[in-house]
């Protein structure tokens, strides 16, 4: 049985398409959504268009080859980039989470209040570590840059999380606890105004607060509360932002780049990307497999390969023989790895038949520098893509 194979995926056509205005790169934690979304962005500066790219925790070498020496959260100029043609920029931020959250308090809240807030110790730390602030900021400056209206085309990268659904889902949750009724319940008794408020409330609701308090302790229930009603005004403003930023990425102009290593836990998260992205009707450009293993010299089956292997451990041995034994077994394992990989990919597209796909050859090294992205990036021409042995899909083996 021959499995079909997918439509190829065409980034240059992508990048080219002036209607592309944002690019987002989703995926599992380590599949390369850092790396893919700078190749991107550097390739579409070289092809002549105004990129930012909005990344999140880069690798230090790869930010500093990207001009990104602190996180300032401002976007910066990459040096070195050979823009084909007139015209043809990057610029490239890397995302403070903290720093994004301190912004919308200061835009939103009097200097006042906006300082009493900062130094809240329950949002010092709900700025920093609370689960879904870096997806839910991610979207924040998204929606920043996007409304600058400075470039013409948007990469973004997304946050490590384990699953790549948290990026859609994070910002809401965030956004809904927030101005929801969890925090409203309990800053109630402090609008009401402490001891009087108290009376008012029902016994139920004194066993809550009660609970609350045995399990986060009171300190942090009064820090919350002051916390809250120091937010008051912007109440409503977190899941409304959240859903200005989630109908931009329904809007036409943007594209999904899911992301996935060859491997099954990345290709099923891929997979449940795929089916959500569908189903909220966000537009999806593609799937990327990164990180793909080809042998040079894919016509050598692996019996082949084994047979000529074996053969030589019969002749009396000499360095060559050692050496053209190794190779051989090498390649071997190489074809049978390729095998593996490609058969995983083929499950993806047996169950999404029409999402195109684009493979993108491993790197014998980590890609840290400009030369390394625009490697990655020669993958995003769809004629690469077809040819055979260079990362497009191997013949079969024998
Ligand atoms: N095609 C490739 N060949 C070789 N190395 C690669 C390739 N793509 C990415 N890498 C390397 O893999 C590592 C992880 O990549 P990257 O940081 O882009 O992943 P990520 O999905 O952003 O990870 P995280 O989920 O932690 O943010 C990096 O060291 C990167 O240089
Ligand atoms: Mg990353």
């Amino acid at each position: 049985m021959t499995a079909k194979s997918p439509p190829p995926l065409a980034v240059d056509q992508l990048i080219d398409d002036r209607r592309t205005r944002i690019i987002v790169c989703c995926g599992s934690g380590g599949v390369g959504k850092t790396t893919i979304a700078a190749a991107v962005g550097l390739r579409a500066a070289e092809r002549g268009r105004h990129v930012v790219v909005l990344t999140v925790d880069p690798a230090r070498r790869l930010a500093q080859s990207m001009g990104l020496s602190s996180l300032d959260n401002t976007p910066r100029l990459v040096p070195g980039v050979q823009a084909d043609g007139p015209g043809g920029s990057l610029h490239a931020m890397m995302l403070d989470m903290k720093r994004t959250f301190d912004e919308i308090v200061e835009a939103h809240a009097d200097p006042d209040r906006a300082a009493q807030i900062l130094a809240n110790p329950f949002y010092q730390s709900l700025s920093s570590s609370f689960a879904g602030t870096q997806e839910y900021m991610a979207m924040e400056k998204l929606g920043q840059l996007r409304r600058a209206d400075e470039w013409d085309l948007i990469v973004v990268d997304t946050p490590p999380s384990r699953s790549a659904l948290d990026f859609l889902d994070a910002p809401q949750r965030l956004g809904r606890f927030l101005d929801g009724r969890l925090l409203r319940l309990l800053v109630a008794p402090a609008r009401l105004g402490g001891r009087t408020g108290l009376k008012v409330l029902n016994v139920g609701f004194g066993m809550v607060t009660g609970v609350v308090t045995k399990i986060i302790g009171s300190q942090l229930l009064r820090d919350v509360q002051t916390f809250v009603s120091a937010m008051d005004t912007m109440f409503g403003g977190f899941r409304e932002r959240a859903e200005y930023t989630y109908r931009l990425l329904r809007a036409p102009g943007t594209a999904f780049l899911v992301i996935a290593a060859p491997e099954q836990d990345a290709l099923r998260e891929a997979s449940y990307f795929v089916e959500r992205l569908e189903r909220d009707g966000m537009p999806l450009a593609g799937l990327i497999v990164n990180r793909v293993h080809r042998s040079p010299a894919a016509r050598l089956s692996v019996a082949r390969s084994l047979a000529a292997a074996e053969a030589l451990q019969g002749l009396p041995e000499s360095d060559s023989s050692r050496l053209a034994i190794t190779a051989l077994r090498l390649h071997a394992e190489r074809m049978r790895q390729a095998a593996s990989e490609r058969r995983l990919a083929e499950g993806f597209t047996a169950a999404h038949p029409f999402v195109p796909v684009a493979q993108i050859p491993a790197q014998p090294d980590d890609v840290h520098d400009l030369d390394g992205l625009r490697t990655i990036g020669v993958a995003f021409d769809p004629e690469l893509q077809r040819r055979p042995d260079t990362c497009g899909p191997s013949p079969a083996m024998a």
